[in-house]
């Protein structure tokens, strides 16, 4: 297998806030390769939002300290690199989709003018009507009608299914070889979503993508990470997550959802996610595991991996494993 695109490792990520230090990424490792498109999943709160712009360095470093740990990106290692040479990788090596395209978007400058600025101030010899053709067959790539009007518009003259449309078409203006998408569906009604889906699946590039909703992953993702309290308890193929999951939580998780729960009841996972101000000893997931066994309260799981390459973060697992090895 060839290197991996990015690896990131032990990766640490901290925000001041008057209740004290938020330890919001607690030394989450991982690997994405060239092609794959990696779901992460988790509640709301477990820490997939502050690891995205962890890797493309994005905090207010008046609330967040700069992560520690490695994150290397085709070799180079984003976490050393000054602020010149991230503008650089950000929005032409890295691209990234935020959850509300109305946030990310100028209102007050043409949809047009926002698809180029970024592109052109990356390539400095490119001419701007050859940027101006290249978003123009962007725009109708993610499925706009009539790009050249869209082009002179306003984000607030277009829809919100469009305007993440527009988002989708800014960020592979530099075709970006790693595309992290943050939630870009949770706004959009449940059509809209699937197309948006199905669009990101077609660019055919490699793919972060962010979101609370396992069935959202479970319909493009090649392999899923499953965050709990800011660490990652499961990191497995889409098929050994959703036909096998292995950590309790994973398992909640998925029957949480009608979609996929025989019975079409949500049944909502009992109990609060763990603050992250605190630091409890043992497993994170403890005091909401059915499953939990006496260590679990104690020490922290290790994220193991297996012979099929799969990582879980759980006592129980890892004791059945070494059952299996005994026999
Ligand atoms: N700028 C910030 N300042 C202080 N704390 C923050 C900041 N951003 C995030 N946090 C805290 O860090 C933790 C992880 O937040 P994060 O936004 O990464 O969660 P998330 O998994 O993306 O959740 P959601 O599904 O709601 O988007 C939370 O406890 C959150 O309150
Ligand atoms: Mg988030």
């Amino acid at each position: 297998m060839s290197d991996p695109l990015l690896k990131v490792n032990k990766l640490h990520t901290f925000f001041t806030t008057n209740d004290g230090a938020v330890h919001a990424v607690r030394g989450v490792s991982f690997h994405v390769y060239e092609g794959e498109i990696v779901g992460i999943v988790g509640e709301s709160g477990s820490g997939k939002t502050a690891l995205a712009k962890s890797i493309l360095q994005l905090h207010d470093p008046r609330f967040s300290s700069t992560p520690t740990g490695e994150v290397n990106f085709a070799g180079a290692d984003l976490l050393s690199l000054n602020t010149q040479s991230m503008n650089l990788i950000r929005g032409n090596d890295i691209s990234m989709i935020f959850q509300d395209p109305m946030a990310s978007l100028n209102p007050t400058m043409k949809i047009g003018e926002q698809l180029i600025e970024g592109y052109l101030a990356h390539n400095k010899l490119v001419h701007r009507g050859a940027a101006i053709q290249k978003a123009l067959r962007l725009l109708e790539q993610v499925g706009i009608e009539l790009p050249g009007d869209r082009f002179e518009m306003y984000p607030h003259q277009l829809s919100g299914g469009m305007r993440q449309r527009v988002m989708i078409a800014m960020a592979m203006m530099c075709s970006p070889k790693l595309l992290i998408a943050d939630e870009p569906t949770t706004a959009l009604d449940v059509t809209i979503q699937a197309q948006i889906l199905r669009l990101i699946e077609s660019l055919k590039t490699t793919v972060l993508l962010i979101t609370h909703d396992i069935g959202v992953v479970a319909s493009i993702c090649t392999r899923v990470i499953v965050m709990y309290g800011g660490t990652i308890v499961e990191d497995a193929s889409r098929d050994e997550i959703l036909y096998s999951p292995k950590h309790p939580y994973t398992k909640r998780l998925l029957e949480s959802i009608p979609m996929l729960n025989q019975n079409e009841r949500l049944l909502p996972i009992e109990g609060t996610p763990p603050l992250l101000t605190k630091h409890e000893k043992g497993c994170p997931f403890a005091p909401r595991c059915q499953e939990k066994i006496d260590i679990c309260n104690e020490i922290p799981p290790q994220l193991t991996l297996n012979e099929t390459g799969r990582r879980v973060a759980c006592h129980l697992q890892q004791s059945k494993l070494l059952e299996i090895h005994r026999k």
